[in-house]
């Protein structure tokens, strides 16, 4: 964290003094808590009130939202059910800052939450304090039948803030987007910019042999119920890319006219595009011969070396047939992926970018994870003999299983304590506004 955002952060959380906790699973559970509470709170330090609270498509939702929607998941799957007399402050909070828990209620429409201006940025923010400090009197003066009941619903709300996390840097983006003065997010410190700026090695194909692999989470870390139950998957001999595409090798197809080309795109795809008029990934624009992009530190221009991001699961299709390749299943990803260390580009290092291929790399996986989220080819469908569970939190992932794609691996974005080898992402194949992009993957020749 930058000395500024630290120094932010302590004036935001100075609350009282946190209550000594009764046990060392208290305090480590409290610990955790508040090490995530704290970083969404440093994530928005740098905004003004009025960032926060546009919402500049139905996807976004207003910083302000995911401060407070946040917040609403602890009270209402924690504090409603286990603090004894727990009355909320504000009940109406409930129908606004429900996001899509059936389950839990009537909820305000999504695409108007950039319409709310009451609670106001620092009122959430009070809210958050508030909620906060329940938690820290509910689990110090929990004991450890309690603590069994709780603690796997507060864990599922430290990883549902991360995903809100990543949502907010998105949004924000998109909202700063906007505006012709082109704001800045976070200016990333000199130097670190620099990193990845020399070219990447060609790309090159890691083959694997056909094998029947263990798919899915196993153990007792904590993973979403979609990566289960683990299961046997046949995966036929494949080859996968070294690397992330990169914004030079996307160039390449755009200059060969790929945009107004039908031969690479899916029938749907070719629709959306036309429709759209799309000429290159969400946030690029030339100017006088040249591609610039957007980015949360800036409009700059585009980095070759860098993977290409922001694309829909249409452009990663197409820009793959154009390329004499396609995109991996999610099978063929997760094998490859078993056995790397989860290290990489992720929200933690600040720097809110993807970051070029280091040139030494090849003949090895690189970049699997961080950077961009890969889509795969396939469909966001249930393992065999999954199931939801019944009430509001079974609706978290089960209900979203159709008409959308998964992504593997996770992005600049991305908390590096979030992700895992098995965790799958999903989205419409239309939406572009993530940090998604390309890793090629071919049949054996
Ligand atoms: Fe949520």
């Amino acid at each position: 964290m930058s000395p500024a955002a630290a120094a932010a952060v302590e004036n935001l959380s100075a609350a009282p003094a946190r209550p000594a906790s009764a046990g060392s699973r208290t305090e480590r559970l409290l610990q955790r808590f508040h090490e995530i509470r704290d970083f969404t709170t440093m994530l928005s330090a740098h905004l003004a009130p009025e960032d926060c609270v546009v919402q500049s498509m139905p996807d976004v939702s207003p910083t302000k939202w995911h401060l407070a929607h946040t917040t609403w998941f602890f009270e209402t799957f924690i504090l409603k059910k286990w603090l004894s007399g727990y009355q909320p402050e504000v009940p109406e909070y409930a129908f606004l800052f429900n996001s899509y828990y059936n389950a839990a209620g009537d909820m305000h429409r999504r695409d108007l939450r950039g319409l709310i201006s009451r609670p106001t940025v620092d009122e959430t923010r009070r809210y958050r304090s508030s909620i906060d400090s329940h938690i820290d009197d509910l689990l110090s003066g929990a004991d450890d039948r309690l603590l069994d009941e709780i603690e796997p619903v507060l864990v599922l709300g430290f990883h549902h803030e991360q995903q809100h996390q990543e949502l907010l840097v998105t949004d924000i983006k998109h909202v700063l987007a906007q505006n012709p003065l082109h704001p800045v997010f976070r200016q990333v410190e000199r130097g670190r910019a620099d990193i990845g700026k020399a070219a990447p090695a060609p790309v090159s194909f890691v083959e694997f042999d056909e094998a029947i692999v263990a798919i899915g989470h196993e153990g007792a870390e904590f993973s979403y119920d979609n990566e289960g139950p683990r299961h046997r998957a046949l995966v036929l001999p494949f080859a996968l890319a070294s690397r992330p595409s990169t914004n030079g090798e996307y160039i390449a197809f755009m200059e060969d006219n790929a945009y107004a080309r039908a031969e690479f795109w899916l029938s749907l795809g070719w629709t959306t595009v036309n429709e759209q008029r799309w000429q290159a990934p969400l946030y690029w624009e030339k100017r006088d011969g040249k591609w610039w992009n957007f980015t949360l530190s800036g409009f700059r221009p585009v980095d070759e070396s860098e993977p290409v991001t922001h694309l829909s699961y249409f452009e990663a299709d197409a820009f793959a047939n154009w390329s004499g390749a396609r995109l991996p299943t999610e099978f063929e990803w997760e094998r490859a992926a078993q056995d790397l260390s989860w290290d990489g580009n992720f929200v933690e290092s600040e720097r809110f970018h993807p970051q070029g291929a280091t040139p030494s790399a090849g003949g090895s996986l690189q970049q699997m994870f961080g950077d961009v989220w890969e889509w795969t080819r396939s469909s966001y469908s249930p393992y065999p003999g999954y199931h939801a569970e019944p009430g509001a939190l079974g609706e978290y992932n089960g209900k979203f299983m159709c008409n959308q794609y998964v992504l593997r691996g996770g992005s600049c974005a991305t908390s590096r304590t979030h992700i895992r080898a098995t965790y799958r992402n999903f989205f419409q194949p239309e939406k572009r506004w993530q940090f998604n992009g390309i890793r090629l993957a071919r049949d054996p020749r």
